[in-house]
């Protein structure tokens, strides 16, 4: 049983609660195993459609990597995990859609988990930031490259060099956070939003993560191709029957994720 990490099931929806309020939720290697762990487990899950992630507390989402872990580490020691299971691999790999629920500091690695994630719905208290520059270290797990891509080089810039926070309405403005909400009601607006992806076709959805993810991950000419082939690859569902066929009948459709 994981220690750090909370599991709750709404329906087709898995909440995942990091779960260390009196250090912030700062992940240390053996909350980000647990994670890792319990996002395995919900992969292979058929039960389970989306996933939204958030911290403890009122205060804070995620303040970074556990700074205590940093202290003496080696290169060598620092890149093997980074590397490893507890690094953030199987969130950056997940195929389901997984929202960050932001409430509160989203700061370093904590930021760059948000990253990782597919939406990011953030309460009005959340503060965004990489303040690693300030411990004479740069975003290592993703940071300078994710932020970048969705927020423009010169504003990524910004954050990674002066470590200043912005707020959520900023975060808004710019694209880092999806939507905003007060805190009361941060819950409520994230599942509403996740059960609305929740009831479309999981085939269909994670044909879609992987095209969309493809933008920054091939040029557009490889991106478009493999468009095409996940495009054409739904046709092969059951769901892609069933929603062509509800909609003809004018009825909502019923997907099975075959
Ligand atoms: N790693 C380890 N512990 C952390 C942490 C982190 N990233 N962020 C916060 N904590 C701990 C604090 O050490 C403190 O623990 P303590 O009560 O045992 O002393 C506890 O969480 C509460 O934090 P505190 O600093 O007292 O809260 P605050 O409201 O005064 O400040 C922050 C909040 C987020 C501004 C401040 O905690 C901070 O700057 N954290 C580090 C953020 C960071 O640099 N992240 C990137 C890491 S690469």
């Amino acid at each position: 049983m994981p220690e750090n990490i909370i599991i709750e099931r709404e329906g087709r929806v898995a909440i995942l609660t990091i779960n260390r309020p009196d250090k912030l939720n700062a992940l240390n290697e053996q909350t980000r195993g647990e994670l890792s762990g319990a996002l395995d487990a919900l992969q292979s899950d058929e039960q389970i459609h989306v996933v939204i992630i958030t911290g403890a507390g009122e205060k804070s989402f995620v303040a970074g990597a556990d700074i205590s872990e940093f202290a003496g580490r080696t290169p060598h020691a620092q890149r093997a995990v980074m590397r490893s299971k507890s690094g953030f691999g199987s969130i950056d790999e997940f195929p389901k859609p997984v929202i960050a629920m932001i409430n509160g500091f989203c700061l370093g690695g904590g930021c760059e988990l948000a990253l990782m994630c597919d939406l990011r719905i953030a309460s009005e208290n959340a503060r965004f930031g990489q303040p690693e520059i300030n411990l004479g270290i740069i975003p290592g797990a993703g940071g300078t490259q994710r932020l970048t891509r969705l927020v423009g080089e010169g504003r990524a810039m910004q954050m990674i060099l002066t470590g200043e926070m912005i707020d959520a309405q900023e975060a808004f403005r710019i694209g880092l956070a999806n939507a905003v909400y007060p805190l009361a009601e941060l819950r409520e607006k994230t599942l509403a939003i996740a059960n609305k992806i929740a009831e479309k076709s999981p085939i269909a959805l994670e044909m879609a993560k992987t095209s969309v993810k493809n933008a920054s991950r091939m040029n557009l000419r490889e991106g478009l191709a493999q468009e095409v082939d996940l495009f054409a690859l739904c046709f092969a569902s059951e769901d892609k029957e069933e929603g062509v066929r509800a909609f003809l009948e004018k009825r909502k459709p019923e997907f099975k994720g075959r």
